[in-house]
Parts: C-alpha cells; sequence; structure tokens
C-alpha cells in the first residue's frame, strides 16, 4: 500500500495538466522505484487521461516499472561476448546467492536481477551493472563478496 498523498502532490506539482503525465509518472518512479497501480489509476483520474494510454506508456518506455524493483539493479549482461566468456554461471552464481531467479526482487526489497543484451563492454567480458557501477571480468566465486559489500553500501 502505497501513501496516496506522495502521488497526489507530485499530480499537483504538474498541475494535474494532462500534458505532463510522463513527468508525473517520472516522479512516481523516482519516488517509489517503480509505478504503483495505485498511483497510475490516480494521475489517470485526476488528470482524465485514459487509463490504457498511461498503462501502454509504462510498459512502452524502459525507465518505468510496473513491478516492485530493488533499491539496486543487478544487471548480467547475456550478449554473445559475455555469455561465452561464463556469463550464465555468473547469472547462477547470483541466483543462488540472493535466493531469486532472474527477473525477480529479494524479498527484503535490496535487490532485483535481470538479463540484458550487450551492455557495449565486450572487452572486459563477462560484465555486470550493480546500480550505475560496471564490474569487469566477473568470475562466479567474486560473487557472494560482491553482494556482502553492496548491502553495506
Ligand atoms: S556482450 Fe556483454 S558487454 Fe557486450
Amino acid at each position: 500500500m502505497i501513501d496516496i498523498k506522495i502521488v497526489d502532490a507530485i499530480i499537483e506539482k504538474w498541475n494535474t495538466d494532462p500534458d505532463f503525465v510522463i513527468e508525473m509518472m517520472q516522479d512516481v518512479q523516482d519516488e517509489f522505484r517503480y509505478i504503483p497501480k495505485e498511483a497510475l489509476e490516480r494521475i489517470s483520474d485526476r488528470t482524465e487521461k485514459p487509463r490504457g494510454k498511461l498503462f501502454h506508456i509504462a510498459t512502452f518506455y524502459s525507465a518505468f516499472s510496473l513491478d516492485q524493483r530493488g533499491e539496486k539493479e543487478i544487471q548480467v549482461c547475456m550478449g554473445t561476448a559475455c555469455y561465452v566468456k561464463g556469463a550464465p554461471d555468473v547469472l547462477a552464481a547470483l541466483e543462488r546467492d540472493l535466493g531469486i531467479s532472474s527477473g525477480e526482487t529479494t524479498p527484503d526489497g535490496k535487490f532485483t536481477l535481470t538479463e540484458v543484451r550487450c551492455l557495449g563492454c565486450c572487452g572486459i567480458a563477462p560484465v555486470i551493472t550493480i546500480g550505475n557501477e560496471v564490474i569487469a571480468e566477473v568470475k562466479p566465486s567474486q560473487v557472494s563478496n560482491l553482494i556482502s559489500s553492496y548491502c553495506k553500501s
């Protein structure tokens, strides 16, 4: 359950103007790290923009997520260069260590694990990102220490 007053404040910041629903959704995403269904419905009700239209926007732009996300997103590159250099083993180690499967968020809300295609730095494969940080030449044996160090930060 979210605090709907926060959503109302965001909508009012943009003067309830239907031309600014994307900006409202960005603010909601920043606030909650995803777009809760109640928030989407509130924006729709108050701006009179159809819910289907907002849902389309939320699913079209990768910056938006309709699922709850962790505080940090861990992306595992499964592009060809990373794949052949052991990305599947790195992913398996992360899944084991975090106790979740790819695409899921840890129950404590700290991490969301996702697979991505080429991150554009194949020379340092296999690559993962944790938040904004790129980690090069990751080995499955490093995964536990990486996760522990990010749990403390
Ligand atoms: S394939 Fe992983 S960075 Fe390019």
